[in-house]
C-alpha cells in the first residue's frame, strides 16, 4: 500500500528544505550532466571517450572521485514528489553485478520522520550538493565544528523527532541498532503494506524483504505458498482472548500476554514495523493486548490495537497504539485511545499513554484530549477545577494543564491555575481539533479490570 498522503508531509520544516535555489541547480546540474544511474552512463563504449569527456568535464570527474559516497554523507535527493531535499546516508550496498562504484544508498530525510528513510539509487542524489563526505565515528566532531548553532539546532531538533524523551546515549544506541529498515513490505489479510521502521524479527528471517502474515494468528511466514498452506488449517477466525466489546461490526478482544505468548509476540514484532522509539524487547507476560477488528463473515480482521500494562507504577494506562496504515485516519485511534481511557474508568483510576510519544500519536492524543475536555468545558456551568475534570474523564491531571496551556485557555491567577472558557474560543479550538473519531458504546462494554490469578 502506498501512502496516499505521507504523514511525512506532517509538518516538514520547509525552511530548512531545499531553497528554490538549490532545486534549480539540481534540475540544471542533471540536465547538464545526466547523473550515473548506477553506472547506465558509466560505461563509455571507447576508454578514449571517457578520457576526453572527463577531462572536458572536471565537475564529472570530481564527481567520480566521490563515489562510493561514505556512510554520513549529507546531500540532496529527489523524493516521491519530485522535489530534491537534504538526506544524510545512513547506509550503503553494492549493487549485486555492478560496478566497484554501483551503489545503493540507505538515506534518511532529515526534514521527515524516520518512517521515510529508504533505499535509493544514485541517479535520485544530486552529487552537485554533496556536504561532506566524512567517517561516520568523526562526523558529529566534525559537524558540530562546521555548523552555525543555528543549523547546529535545526538538525538536532529533526535528529529528536519523537525521541523527545530520549537521552543522547540511547538515542544513538536505538539509531544505530534499527537504522535501517529490515522488512520492506507485509502482506496481512487482503492488505500489502509498506513497513515504516526496523522490527527485530528472529535472524533467520534476515534475507527477507516481504514477510506474509497469517491475520489471525499473527504467524508470519517467508513465502506465499507456505502461508496458503497455513491458512488451510488455521483453525483462528479472531484473536484469542475474550471479546469484551461488540458494536456493530466492530469488536475488541482482551488478550492476556501470558496466556497467549505467540501470538502476543507476533503481534509485537509486527507492530514494531510501525512504532519506532518502542522498546524492541517485552516482556509480554506483563502485558493485555486490546485487539480491534473490523468483522465480517470471514472473520474478525484486526485493524489496530493497544498494549496495557498488568500493574503501572506510573499510572499508565497505555503502553502501545497503533492502526495498521489501511485503516488510519478514519477514527479508529481515537476509538483506541477513548477506549484505554473507560476502562480507566471502570478501574477508578486515572491513566496517561507511555511516553515518548511519536508525531502521530502526540496529534492523536492532543485531539483526543481537546475534544473530550472543550465538550465538557462547553456544556459546564460555573466554575470547574482540573482535578474534577480529571475525575469525569480519566485524564491524568499533567494533560490536561498541558493540553488547556497549549490551547492558552489557562491563566496563572494569585498562585492559582484557572480555566478561562470563553465559549467562542472554545467553538473555534473544537472546530480547530478534527473529527472527534468513532465513538465508544459503553453500553457495549463488558469488561471487569485485571486481576492477577497467581
Ligand atoms: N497526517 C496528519 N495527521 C494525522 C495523520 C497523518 N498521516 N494520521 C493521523 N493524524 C492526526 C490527525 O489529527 C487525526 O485526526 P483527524 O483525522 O480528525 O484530523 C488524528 O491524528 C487521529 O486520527 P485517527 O483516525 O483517530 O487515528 P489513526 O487511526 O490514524 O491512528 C495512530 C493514530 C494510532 C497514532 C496511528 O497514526 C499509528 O498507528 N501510527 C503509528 C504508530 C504510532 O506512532 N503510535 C503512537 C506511538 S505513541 C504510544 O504508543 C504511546
Ligand atoms: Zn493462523
Amino acid at each position: 500500500m502506498r501512502e496516499a498522503d505521507p504523514p511525512g508531509n506532517l509538518r516538514p520544516d520547509r525552511r530548512m528544505g531545499p531553497s528554490a535555489k538549490s532545486e534549480t541547480n539540481g534540475t540544471a546540474s542533471s540536465n547538464r550532466n545526466p547523473p550515473a544511474a548506477n553506472g547506465g552512463d558509466a560505461q563509455p563504449p571507447l576508454a578514449t571517450n571517457q578520457a576526453i569527456t572527463e577531462s572536458a568535464d572536471p565537475s564529472k570527474k570530481r564527481k567520480m572521485g566521490m563515489l562510493p559516497l561514505e556512510v554520513g554523507t549529507r546531500v540532496l535527493c529527489r523524493w516521491r514528489d519530485g522535489k530534491l531535499h537534504p538526506v544524510k546516508v545512513i547506509e550503503r550496498r553494492r549493487i549485486h553485478n555492478g560496478g566497484p562504484n554501483d551503489y545503493e544508498y540507505y538515506v534518511h530525510y532529515t526534514e521527515f520522520n524516520r518512517r521515510l528513510d529508504e533505499w535509493t539509487h544514485l541517479d535520485q542524489l544530486d552529487l552537485d550538493s554533496v556536504e561532506c563526505a566524512v567517517d561516520e565515528k568523526v562526523e558529529d566532531k566534525v559537524t558540530s565544528l562546521k555548523m552555525t548553532r543555528h543549523q547546529k539546532r535545526k538538525i538536532d531538533e529533526t535528529h529528536v523527532e519523537g525521541h523527545e524523551e530520549l537521552d543522547a546515549a540511547s538515542l544513538r544506541e536505538h539509531e544505530e541498532f534499527t537504522k535501517v529498515k529490515n522488512i520492506a513490505t507485509i502482506e496481512l489479510g487482503k492488505y500489502e503494506i509498506e513497513t515504516w521502521y526496523f522490527s527485530p524479527f528472529p535472524p533467520e528471517y534476515n534475507d527477507c524483504v516481504k514477510l506474509f502474515f497469517c491475520e489471525f494468528c499473527l504467524n508470519f511466514m517467508k513465502r506465499k505458498e507456505q502461508l496458503q498452506r497455513h491458512m488451510r488449517k488455521c483453525d483462528l477466525k479472531h484473536p484469542p482472548g475474550d471479546e469484551i466489546y461488540r458494536s456493530g461490526t466492530l469488536s475488541m478482544f482482551e488478550v492476556d500476554g501470558k496466556k497467549n505468548k505467540v501470538y502476543a509476540q507476533n503481534l509485537c514484532y509486527l507492530a514494531k514495523l510501525f512504532l519506532d522509539h518502542k522498546t524492541l524487547y517485552y516482556d509480554v507476560d506483563l502485558f493485555l493486548f486490546y485487539v480491534l477488528c473490523e468483522c465480517d463473515d470471514r472473520g474478525c480482521h484486526m485493524v489496530g490495537y493497544f498494549s496495557k500494562e498488568k500493574h503501572s507504577e506510573e499510572a499508565y494506562n497505555l503502553a502501545c497504539i497503533l492502526t495498521l496504515p489501511p485503516y488510519q485516519r478514519k477514527g479508529y485511534g481515537k476509538f483506541l485511545i477513548a477506549f484505554s481511557y473507560e476502562l480507566s474508568k471502570k478501574e477508578g483510576k486515572v491513566g496517561t499513554p507511555e511516553r515518548p510519544l511519536s508525531d502521530l500519536g502526540l496529534l492523536s492524543y492532543r485531539g483526543y484530549w481537546t475534544r473530550v475536555l472543550l465538550d465538557i468545558l462547553k456544556k459546564h456551568k460555573g466554575n470547574i477545577s482540573i482535578k474534577e475534570l480529571s475525575d469525569m474523564t480519566a485524564i491524568k491531571a499533567e494533560d490536561i494543564l498541558s493540553t488547556l496551556q497549549s490551547l492558552e485557555l489557562i491563566q496563572y491567577r494569585k498562585g492559582q491555575h484557572v480555566i478561562c472558557a470563553d465559549p467562542k474560543v472554545l467553538d473555534r479550538h473544537l472546530k480547530a481539533a478534527g473529527r472527534g473519531g468513532l465513538d465508544v458504546d459503553v453500553s457495549k462494554l463488558i469488561w471487569t479490570p485485571y486481576k492477577d490469578q497467581s
